[in-house]
């Protein structure tokens, strides 16, 4: 099957299932958007007011940051996969709890899975939390972090929020500078490929 009808067929298995702790305050269920085949995979917290109502994450302000700043890595919206480390709205926008959390998170590995990125681009501690934990976001934020999922090696980078970079001027300074180092990471990482020589081409090699 591929991502495409996978990632269908996943999020009506997600809006059907009854047991999802946010599912009753929320109006819509925000599973994520953007390019199935992406290699880029871009996760953030949860879905505020305007992507509660239009079941798309990052349309309010945030989302208008987010598309600044996507181009700044030499990245459009529509080349990568956004989706959230939980997929319904919560209360006032309070922080997912663990237990929601771990629940919605059976759905996240799978569009992990699915979407099978070579690049996570974190948004924000909770998701980093998901795969570089007992670390703070200052300290990390946008440093490239190889980190083994199921037995895969995926680049992990850290962003803050960008919710957090709009109350605050250093945090969207650091955030800026973060992307635009992103455009080099994902430039040297181009480049490590381009020079892997394959197999059928190693003979006579000295
Ligand atoms: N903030 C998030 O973390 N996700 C969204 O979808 C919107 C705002």
């Amino acid at each position: 099957m591929d991502k495409y009808t996978s990632l269908h067929k996943l999020k009506d298995k997600m809006e059907g299932d009854d047991s999802l702790p946010l599912k009753e305050g929320a109006t819509k269920l925000v599973f994520g958007v953007g390019n199935t085949e992406a290699k880029i995979l871009c996760i953030g917290e949860g879905p505020g007011f305007n992507e509660d109502q239009q079941g798309l994450p990052f349309v309010g302000q945030a989302g208008k940051l987010l598309d600044k700043l996507l181009p700044m890595a030499g990245l459009e919206r529509k080349e990568v996969f956004i989706t959230n480390i939980v997929h319904h709205r919560a209360p006032g926008n309070r922080d997912p709890e663990p237990s929601e959390i771990a629940a919605y998170g059976k759905y996240l590995d799978k569009i992990i899975e699915i979407i099978n990125p070579e690049v996570i681009i974190t948004l924000g501690r909770f998701s980093m939390a998901k795969f570089l934990p007992n670390v703070f976001i200052s300290q990390v934020h946008g440093k490239k972090h190889r980190v083994f999922w199921k037995d895969k090696e995926i680049i992990v980078v850290p962003m803050y929020h960008p919710a957090a970079a709009l109350r605050n001027g250093n945090v969207l300074e650091a955030e800026k500078n973060d992307f635009y180092e992103l455009k080099e990471i994902l430039r040297r990482m181009g480049e490590g490929k381009k020079k892997e020589v394959p197999k059928s081409e190693q003979m006579g090699l000295i």
